[in-house]
């Protein structure tokens, strides 16, 4: 069975978290896209060309752990910019999407760019200031020394970037299901997003 579910939205939305319960529920693999950026973002910050990185990408690289700080999120959102680093990571995505056994995709341009047939579509979404909120409260969680006012400015800036610029903007497909997590817990979001998909099978 090939089905691909597409999960777009912005930064700290609630997406992997949607994304990983929706995968579990419905036994199918995830692959979080961000982290290719962010592995082409480390890759920027240790001085190297983002295009070659991007096109000798291995996944293998995808390690969480590291990749999840907000000085790469930032040299991720850099590199997403360039026309060069998305095409050279567009057949892995691709590829990915279309295993059999069933995948859930999660980024910026899953259900517009990469998979504009998938089967099912989310956007999800959450506004600004929420999505500060938690952002900060995983990176105190995290032990890191951070400040709200410095989160919500990058949260701006990263949303600014992504839904600007001219290559696969953030943006949602217009056939995709909007879920708002602004006042939504996740137990709640994950049901909203299983219910979607459910009704696309
Ligand atoms: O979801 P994330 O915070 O890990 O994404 C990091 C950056 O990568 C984000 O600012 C935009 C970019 N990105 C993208 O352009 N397209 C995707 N499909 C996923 C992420």
């Amino acid at each position: 069975m090939i089905f691909t579910i597409a999960i777009d939205g912005p930064a700290a939305a609630g997406k992997g978290t949607i994304a990983r319960a929706v995968a579990s529920h419905f036994g199918f693999a995830h692959l979080d896209t961000g982290l290719l950026y962010r592995a082409v973002g480390r890759h920027l910050l240790d001085g190297e060309d983002p295009v070659q990185a991007a096109r000798a990408l291995d996944p293998a690289e995808l390690d969480e752990g590291a990749l999840r700080t907000p000085e790469v999120a930032q040299a991720a959102s850099e590199v997403a910019v360039l026309p060069e680093v998305r095409a050279a990571l567009v057949d892995f995505q691709r590829g990915f999407a279309r295993r059999e056994g069933g995948a859930v995709l999660d980024g910026r341009d899953i259900g517009t760019v990469i998979c504009p047939l998938a089967e099912a579509k989310l956007f999800v979404t959450a506004s600004a200031e929420v999505r500060a909120q938690r952002r900060f409260d995983e990176l105190i969680g995290k032990g890191l020394d951070v400040d709200y006012d410095k989160v919500l400015e990058d949260v701006r800036a990263r949303d600014a970037r992504d839904m600007s610029r001219a290559e696969a903007p953030l943006v949602a497909a217009e056939d995709a299901t909007v879920v708002d997590t602004s006042e939504m817990a996740i137990a709640g979001a994950v049901a909203a997003a299983i219910a979607a998909v459910e009704a696309r099978r």
